[in-house]
C-alpha cells in the first residue's frame, strides 16, 4: 500500500515525503514541477511527473499504484500573485482538487489529508485563532483554499471518503539534513529573505510596516517548524486510516513573534548582523496571527517540539548556507 503525495517536490510536500518514508510508508509523488524542484525529490519514492488537472494522467497513476491515502499539497501558494491572477488559483487549486477527488472516488481511495491555511480566516476577530473562528478570506489564495476545503467536505458527505484539513500558520525551517528546505522563486517569505542578508545576497531586508498595533509596531506571526508540521500530517493520516471522522485542525506553535524579534533571533542563529530598513505596510497583512493549537494536541495527540524560533531559524540557515540560491543554484 502507498500514500500519494501531490506536490511532493515542493517545500512542504518534499519534507512530508521524507517523513512518511522514514516512518516506513511507501510513497508515490505526483508533481508537475511548475513550482516544485526535481532536486527536492526523494529517490526512495516513486515519481509521476504530471498535473493533477489531467484526468487521464491521474487515472493512469491510480491504476498502477495501490494508493490507500492522499496527502494533497499541489497548489499555487503566493498571496500576492493570487491578487493579480485569481483565476490561476481557482483553476489549479480548486479545479485541480475536484479532478483529484473524482479520480480518488473512481479508484476507491478513501482518505485525504489536505494542506490548508490560516489565510482561510482572513483578518482575525480574536487571538488566538481557533478552528471555530469565522472564515472570511481576504485574498483569492485563501478563498481558493477555503473552497477546496468545502469541495472536499461536500464530497466526503456524499461518498465513502474521510478527510483532515490542516490550516497552517507560518511554516518555517528545514530538514535536519539541510538537503531540502524552503525555496521559492520568487522568494517572498520572511525567514528566507532575512537569511539572504547574512548569505550576502541582499544588503538589507525591508520590514513591511512598524506602525501596527503590536508590542513593537511590527507584525506578529506564529512560526511552526516544518518537522512538527510533517509529524502532524502523519498523525492525521493515521487518524483517518484508523477510521476516525473528518475534521479540521490548526497547525501553529501557539506563540507569536514580531518581525523585530525574528531579526534578533536570526542574528543569534547566524552570528551575523542583519541590516534592515522600514518600508510601507504590505497590503493584506493582518497585524497578528497566532494559532490556538489545542484541538490538534487533544485529538491528534500532536505536540510541536521545535518551539524556540532561534532553532527554527538555525535549521533554515543550515539549508540556506548549503543552497544559497535555493534549488536552482
Ligand atoms: N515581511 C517583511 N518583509 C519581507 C517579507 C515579509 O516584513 O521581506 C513580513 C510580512 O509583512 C509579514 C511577516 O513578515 O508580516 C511574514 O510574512 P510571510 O510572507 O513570510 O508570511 P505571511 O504571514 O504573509 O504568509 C503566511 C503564509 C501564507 C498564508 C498566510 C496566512 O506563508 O501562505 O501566512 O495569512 F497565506
Amino acid at each position: 500500500m502507498s500514500i500519494l503525495v501531490t506536490g511532493g517536490a515542493g517545500y512542504i510536500g518534499s519534507h512530508a515525503v521524507k517523513g512518511l518514508l522514514d516512518k516506513g510508508y511507501e510513497v508515490v509523488i505526483v508533481d508537475n514541477l511548475e513550482t516544485g524542484f526535481e532536486s527536492a525529490l526523494d529517490s526512495r519514492a516513486k515519481f509521476y511527473k504530471g498535473d493533477i488537472r489531467d484526468n487521464a494522467f491521474l487515472n493512469d497513476m491510480f491504476s498502477k499504484e495501490d494508493v490507500k491515502g492522499v496527502i494533497h499539497f499541489a497548489a499555487n501558494s503566493l498571496v500576492g500573485e493570487s491578487m493579480t491572477n485569481p483565476l490561476k488559483y481557482f483553476d489549479n487549486n480548486v479545479h485541480g482538487t475536484r479532478v483529484l477527488l473524482s479520480a480518488m472516488l473512481k479508484y476507491d481511495v478513501k482518505h485525504i489529508v489536505f494542506s490548508s491555511t490560516a489565510a482561510t480566516y482572513g483578518e482575525p476577530v480574536r487571538i488566538p485563532i481557533d478552528e471555530s473562528h469565522p472564515t472570511s478570506p481576504i485574498n483569492p489564495y485563501g478563498e481558493a483554499k477555503l473552497m477546496m476545503e468545502k469541495v472536499i467536505d461536500w464530497t466526503s458527505k456524499a461518498h465513502d471518503l474521510t478527510y483532515v484539513s490542516l490550516r497552517y500558520f507560518n511554516v518555517a525551517g528545514a530538514h535536519p539534513s539541510g538537503e531540502i528546505g524552503e525555496s521559492h522563486d520568487p522568494e517572498t517569505h520572511l525567514i528566507p529573505i532575512i537569511l539572504q542578508v547574512p548569505n550576502g545576497q541582499r544588503e538589507k531586508l525591508s520590514v513591511f510596516g512598524n506602525d501596527y498595533d503590536t508590542k513593537d509596531g511590527t507584525c506578529i506571526r506564529d512560526y511552526i517548524h516544518i518537522e512538527d508540521l510533517v509529524e502532524a500530517h502523519v498523525l492525521a493520516l493515521e487518524y483517518l486510516l484508523a477510521g476516525k471522522k473528518s475534521d479540521i485542525f490548526n497547525l501553529g506553535s501557539g506563540d507569536g513573534y514580531s518581525i523585530y524579534e525574528m531579526i534578533e533571533a536570526a542574528k543569534e542563529a547566524t552570528g551575523q548582523e542583519i541590516a534592515y530598513e522600514i518600508a510601507d505596510r504590505r497590503p493584506g497583512d493582518p497585524a497578528v496571527l497566532i494559532a490556538s493549537n489545542n484541538k490538534a494536541k487533544d485529538v491528534l495527540n500532536w505536540s510541536p517540539k521545535h518551539t524556540d524560533v532561534k532553532d527554527i531559524i538555525k535549521s533554515a540557515w543550515h539549508f540556506h548556507k548549503k543552497y544559497p540560491n535555493g534549488f536552482k543554484g
